[in-house]
């Protein structure tokens, strides 16, 4: 009710503006805005005063029934409606819950509800920009199987309340078996295509929330990453956006074409012994809860899933050298980087422990570092403009045990400005660190064809292969919040790359 109000007085503070004129600025883009989906009225919230906000609009028709599995279809117009409250994430196979994020940290995870209705975006914008401003569109990680639009670490408002100069998007794209199921019987990766969808419906609506069309880039961390650097292959073309920032995480080597997972799910949903057509369409009438439950038995490996995008030449590529080499990519700038300890967290956790292991390089973490750096290399040695970044943070509020530091998406809170909002505050230099970070983001989004800089005037240089220059960020023994170090201190911590 007090958001409404709020939400009423601001419109009408934003039309008065306007009539007499104090103004050069362009209309502010207003809480009710038309979109092809239909005309959604957000809300302003008084923790992030100076931000629109709208939650929950479509962009898809409800990947139900016979749309399972399948690639998602452009929501039609709904009419007038709310968007003033998440909707539910989707499906996520979050296993037993035993790792560390369930145990001690659930800020990195999306917790609400769930459904398979949940293709939705969330928009924030500034309230009053002077001007049509760049947008980040977020492509969280979680393996495929768990991620979304709404992990309390990476809910924008506190960015975009500060800068008053970007637009951040949030969304839910399809996990686990809904996303990538893997049957022979269709052989789509229909969570890479939700992700189309969405630059899609951006391109097509950014511009009431006032934001640039022409300013758009992609940031994913993790999985998440992964999936941004598989659209910058399949969409060589029209890739719409106009740079690409990557973190923790990169391009898998090869992708099995097919997986026997979907057919040994399908044993236990009751679409046993059934030709591939047949169990495919068996699978698509299996009530969605007994499916996301099937799953969630099968596979209680809190870190790892069973269903991953496969090759299937259209969304991703089984030979990415080559797509390189034939100019079959989307030939934009991309940012790079990784965190110095990622693997601490894929310890298994005790909460009861009291002594805890020390800083460890885990088996298998290689994916995380050294696949940025090779997709960087090969990006440089193709004449493709990169830049790298490695981050060196070690905060106790958003990393609190000792031997965890710079985990595996720890960065994330402070690029979201969320990092001091559980835990207790930030030290001064842990929200230097974040300034710098938000900025540079901002400023790639800005112009990706100009080396981004900081508001103090730093420049982030270009990477130029194996002797080049990163950013270091949050390093407590360097000589500031962030500056500039040679690459080889970034893959002294990226475990053995071959
Ligand atoms: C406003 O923000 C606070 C703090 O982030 C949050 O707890 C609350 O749910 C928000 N209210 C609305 C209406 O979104
Ligand atoms: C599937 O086939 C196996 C082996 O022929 C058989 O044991 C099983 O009962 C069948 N299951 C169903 C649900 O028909
Ligand atoms: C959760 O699953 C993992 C992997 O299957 C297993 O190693 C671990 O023991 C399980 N933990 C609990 C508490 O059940
Ligand atoms: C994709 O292309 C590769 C090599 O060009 C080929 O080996 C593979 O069978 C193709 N996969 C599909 C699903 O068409
Ligand atoms: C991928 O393509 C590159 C460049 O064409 C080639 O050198 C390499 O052998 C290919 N790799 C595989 C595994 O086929
Ligand atoms: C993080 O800093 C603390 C001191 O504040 C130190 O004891 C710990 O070893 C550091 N952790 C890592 C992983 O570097
Ligand atoms: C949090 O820390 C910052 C930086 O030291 C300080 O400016 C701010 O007032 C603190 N906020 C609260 C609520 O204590
Ligand atoms: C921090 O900077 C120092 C000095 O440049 C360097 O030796 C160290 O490896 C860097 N990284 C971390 C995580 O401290």
């Amino acid at each position: 009710m007090r958001a409404h109000s709020f939400a009423a007085s601001l419109l009408l503070a934003f039309s008065a503006a306007a009539q007499d004129g104090t103004s050069e600025r362009p209309k502010p883009p207003g809480l009710t805005v038309k979109t092809t989906s239909g005309t959604y009225t957000g809300l302003v919230n008084s923790t992030a005063p100076d931000v629109c906000q709208w939650l929950g609009i479509p962009y898809a028709r409800p990947p139900l029934g016979a749309l399972r599995f399948m690639p998602p279809k452009k929501a039609p117009n709904y009419g007038a409606a709310d968007a003033k409250a998440y909707k539910p994430t989707c499906y996520q196979n979050s296993g037993n819950k035993s790792s560390l994020y369930w145990q001690l940290l659930p800020e990195y995870l999306n917790t609400g509800l769930e459904s398979e209705d949940c293709l939705y975006v969330n928009l924030w914008a500034p309230r009053q920009p002077a001007e049509k401003v760049p947008v980040i569109i977020w492509v969280s990680g979680g393996g495929f199987k768990e991620g979304g639009g709404h992990a309390l670490y990476q809910v924008p408002d506190q960015w975009v309340q500060r800068m008053q100069t970007h637009i951040v998007v949030t969304f839910n794209f399809r996990l686990h078996i809904f996303g990538f199921p893997g049957s022979p019987a269709a052989s789509i990766n229909a969570g890479l295509m939700d992700l189309r969808l969405v630059v899609e419906w951006l391109k097509d609506n950014i511009e009431g929330f006032g934001g640039d069309p022409n300013r758009m880039i992609l940031y994913g961390q993790s999985s998440g990453n992964n999936m941004v650097l598989m659209y910058s292959y399949a969409h060589p073309k029209k890739p719409i956006v106009r740079g690409f920032i990557g973190t923790s995480g990169g391009t898998p080597l090869t992708n099995p074409t097919t997986s026997p997972n979907f057919h040994n799910v399908a044993q236990v949903a009751g679409c046993a012994n059934l030709t591939a057509t047949a169990e495919l369409t068996c699978m698509q009438n299996v009530d969605a809860l007994a499916l996301q439950q099937a799953v969630d038995t099968i596979n209680t490996d809190p870190n790892r899933g069973l269903f991953r995008p496969i090759a299937d030449n259209i969304t991703t590529f089984t030979n990415l050298t080559e797509r390189l080499e034939k100019g079959l990519v989307a030939k934009l700038p991309f940012i790079g980087g990784f965190m110095y300890n990622e693997g601490a967290v894929f310890l298994p956790f005790d909460p009861e422990a009291t002594t805890a292991p020390p800083p460890v390089s885990i088996p298998g973490v290689e994916g995380l570092t050294c696949s940025i750096k090779r997709e960087v290399d090969k990006r440089n040695a193709y004449g493709l403009t990169t830049y790298r970044y490695l981050y060196s943070g070690n905060f106790t509020n958003v990393t609190p045990r000792y031997w965890l530091g710079g985990m595996h998406s720890s960065d994330i809170p402070l690029i979201f400005g969320t990092h001091y909002q559980f835990r207790g505050n930030s030290t001064e230099f842990e929200w230097q660190t974040s300034f710098a970070m938000q900025e540079f983001w901002v400023s790639f989004a800005a112009n990706p064809n100009k080396d981004p800089r900081n508001s103090l005037g730093q420049v982030w240089p270009k990477y130029k292969g194996p002797n080049g220059l990163i950013m270091d960020f949050g390093n407590a023994t360097g000589t500031g919040p962030s500056y500039v170090a040679p690459v080889s201190v970034a893959d002294s911590y990226s475990g053995p790359c071959l």
